[in-house]
This record gives structure tokens, C-alpha cells and sequence, in this order.
């Protein structure tokens, strides 16, 4: 499974990265407002460090708007920048076009696996499913990737899974365990899949014990 990091905090990035955890960025409004920088500058900043997918969203609402931020975020790099857009009519026809271009497109803010069949169909190159945000209004986010996967196997699509939304280490070893191709995860749950007490206990007793057999 691919890892994603979900964020526009270069710093975070960077951190990730030097473990060897960044296989792509997904970044969205939300995230880049969080930094308090210029969205371009924080592009600039990720292109240079990751070699890899990374999703830029657009603000448009209309397709035409879409397709316009699209072809001016793709100069910031013409093969890693994926263009991320909302899952709306209006992003269908945009993700319809981009890809005739040649454009990969991350259709975001999936809720359902219907919408993810329909990015699939318009030719997105990668569906996001918020798992987290399903998670807090009382449904199984994570039981509707399974169906998307389902969906996806069944009929030859190439479209890539991201789960996205992820809140814990249970929602990525559900990820990997169903077989989706990526998992975007923020720093914090990054920093907590390297954590285990046992590792912890037995790091202090070898080094308990070394430092005893060196007196
Ligand atoms: C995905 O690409 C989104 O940026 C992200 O996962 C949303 O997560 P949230 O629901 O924690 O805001």
C-alpha cells in the first residue's frame, strides 16, 4: 500500500519523507489555510522535496473554472501534480475533460461508493473516500472502500483507491488489510503506526541491561 501524506506543513513532510513514508501529497484548502502561506509557495516548496503524486485542489465550482485553475496548477509540475476535485456534476464534466488531456484527476470528497463509480467513469485517476468524516455521522467509512474495491475489481477499472480522512492506525490497517492502493495519513497517525509500548519496554531493558554488563 502507497502512503500518502495528508498536509501543506512542509515541515511535516519533510519529517515523513526522511522515514521513507512519503509516496505522494494530498493537500486541500483547509490544510494550506492551517500553514497561513500562499498555496503557490507551498506548492513550490512540496514539488522541490517529493517526487510523486501531489494533489492540488481547485476553488472553482463550475467546470469551465475547474479546468482553467487546472491547467495553471499543472505548470508547477507537468508529471507529479494531480489535480484534486469535488465530486459534483460540475467536477465530473472538469475530470471528463482534464483526463482527455491527459490530466490526472483525484475526485474528492467521495462519500459513497455510486460517486466513486461515476469519478471512475469520468475518468478520474484516483477516487478519495473520506473514511473519517463518515466515521463521525455514525457510518462504517471504511466498510464502503471495501465495496468500492469491489466495484472497482469488477469491472477493470485502473482508478486508484486513496482513503482519505484517515483519524487513526485502525482505518490504515483496515486499508491495507482490504487491499486499497493508498492510504493518505496526517503527520500524527504516521507518528503513532511507529509506536508500540512493547517496543518501547524493550529498548529501556536492553539498554538497562547493557549499560550494567559495562560497569
Ligand atoms: C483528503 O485528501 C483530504 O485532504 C483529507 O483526508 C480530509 O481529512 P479530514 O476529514 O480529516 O479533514
Amino acid at each position: 500500500m502507497k502512503f500518502f501524506i495528508d498536509t501543506a506543513d512542509i515541515e511535516q513532510i519533510k519529517a515523513a519523507h526522511d522515514m521513507g513514508l512519503v509516496d505522494g501529497v494530498t493537500t486541500n484548502p483547509s490544510l494550506v489555510a492551517k500553514t497561513g502561506r500562499k498555496f503557490t509557495d507551498v506548492l513550490k516548496d512540496i514539488v522541490a522535496l517529493i517526487d510523486g503524486p501531489i494533489s492540488a485542489e481547485v476553488v472553482a465550482t463550475d467546470a469551465e473554472g475547474m479546468v482553467a485553475e487546472a491547467r495553471e496548477l499543472i505548470q508547477y509540475h507537468p508529471t507529479n501534480i494531480v489535480i484534486k476535485i469535488p465530486m459534483t456534476g460540475e467536477g465530473l464534466k472538469a475530470t471528463r475533460a482534464l483526463a482527455a488531456e491527459g490530466i490526472r484527476v483525484n475526485m474528492t470528497l467521495v462519500f459513497s461508493p455510486l460517486q466513486a463509480l461515476l469519478a471512475a467513469k469520468a475518468g478520474a485517476a484516483y477516487v478519495s473516500p473520506f473514511v473519517g468524516r463518515l466515521d463521525d455521522v455514525g457510518h462504517d467509512g471504511m466498510s464502503g472502500v471495501g465495496e468500492i474495491l469491489t466495484i472497482f475489481k469488477n469491472y477493470g477499472f485502473e482508478t486508484e483507491v486513496i482513503v482519505a480522512s484517515v483519524r487513526s492506525p485502525l482505518h490504515v490497517l483496515r486499508a491495507g488489510l482490504m487491499g486499497a492502493h493508498i492510504c493518505t495519513i496526517p503527520y500524527g497517525v504516521i507518528m503513532q503506526l511507529t509506536k508500540h509500548p512493547l517496543t518501547d519496554v524493550g529498548i529501556e531493558k536492553f539498554l538497562a541491561d547493557w549499560n550494567k554488563s559495562q560497569q
